[in-house]
């Protein structure tokens, strides 16, 4: 698993990865060739999430979907090609992927991941799940990452609207900061330029801490506020999913759009939350799959996996939303600590 980082880096790798290496230090690239991450789900999100850590340089990865190619998925997942329609779409995006990097090693599993026993799970460092919203299953998957020490993420990108949840657990990570000291030097006193290693921990909370969060408690009540309404859309797209067992399509819009409404009224109520929190105009936006929206939320997630299997850096804890409805941009926030 992650401690795995004794070998050394060969040639090849120093010459691929030196300006990763000048980046984030030679420590940090040992960890994440050491690290098997798991993609499940090859939606535009996952094909963005897959190319970032094949580029740069997980030990392998396991793309899963039991899904086939569509028409639509062509356009949003670039590492399947326009021919494989029809086919499955982890082993149809295998080759592209495997072309970006061949020193990590990219395999298909065809399952889907429903029928999965919790012992998978444990056999990948790191846990990455886009287009999935059982709320459920994601939060069963996340208690079993939990138990077994993998990192989860889990993400979505519907329209103009993505999010990324994250649980590491208890995290502990180095914090560098640049410290001046005097040295005596001839008996005369000069500064030196050091960097001082910071050893820091941080504690994270389950998906379902996040999702199930009491609005009138005194804490979050003064929050809500701040909050984004990104985070209620996330809701009602899982609560959608749970209600239809599909997400909102292109091809039924007027119908999605107003069961979408409808949705948001019946959850913010049982949430105690105003309905003015979540401008209605959200119903709008949450249709088909936006590709520079992939592009930042799956770079965001990558980004994020990196820095945690690195133990670099204090990690997002815990959602980030990108949403173009009030924010325009994106956002982390802590939710259900
Ligand atoms: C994918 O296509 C194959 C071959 O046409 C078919 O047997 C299979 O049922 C399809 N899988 C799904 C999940 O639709
Ligand atoms: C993974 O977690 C399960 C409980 O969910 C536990 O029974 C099992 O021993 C754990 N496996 C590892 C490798 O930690």
């Amino acid at each position: 698993m992650l401690d795995h980082k004794s070998q050394a880096i060969t040639e090849d790798e120093a010459a691929l990865y030196d300006r990763q290496i000048r980046l984030w230090g030679l420590d940090a690239q040992k960890r994440l060739r050491a690290s098997s991450v798991l993609v499940c789900g090859l939606c535009g999100l996952g094909a963005e999430v897959t190319k970032n850590l094949v580029l740069a340089g997980v030990k392998s990865i396991t793309l899963m979907d039991h899904q086939n190619v569509t028409e639509l998925d062509v356009v949003a997942n670039f590492l399947a090609p326009s021919d494989s329609v029809g086919s499955n779409i982890a082993e149809a995006s295998v080759v592209r992927a495997q072309n970006l990097n061949p020193m990590v090693q990219v395999t298909a599993l065809t399952e889907d991941l429903a029928t999965q026993p919790d012992t998978f799970f444990s056999t990948f460092d790191v846990v990455v799940i886009t287009r999935c919203s059982d709320k459920d299953l994601l939060i069963k998957i996340n208690d079993v990452c939990r138990s077994n020490n993998s990192l989860f993420y889990a993400g979505g990108v519907h329209g103009l609207f993505g999010y990324m949840f994250a649980d590491l657990n208890q995290h502990n990570y180095i914090e560098e900061q640049k410290e001046t000291t005097e040295v005596e030097v001839n008996g005369e006193k000069q500064k030196v330029e050091g960097v001082k290693m910071n050893k820091k921990s941080e504690s994270f909370v389950s998906l379902s801490a996040g999702l199930e969060v009491d609005w009138t408690n005194n804490k979050y009540a003064s929050r809500l506020k701040r909050i984004s309404s990104g985070y209620f859309i996330m809701q009602v797209l899982l609560e959608f999913y749970a209600l239809h067992k599909r997400m909102p399509a292109p091809s039924s819009r007027e119908a999605d759009r107003f069961e979408l409404l409808t949705v948001k009224h019946a959850l913010l109520t049982k949430m105690e939350v105003p309905q003015e929190k979540l401008n209605d105009q959200f119903a709008d936006l949450v249709f088909g799959q936006v590709s520079p929206v992939c592009a930042i939320v799956g770079g965001e997630v990558a980004a994020e996996v990196i820095k945690a299997v690195s133990k670099k850096d204090l990690p997002h804890n815990n959602f980030f939303f990108f949403s173009t409805l009030e924010d325009g941009a994106g956002v982390v926030q802590c939710i259900g600590a």
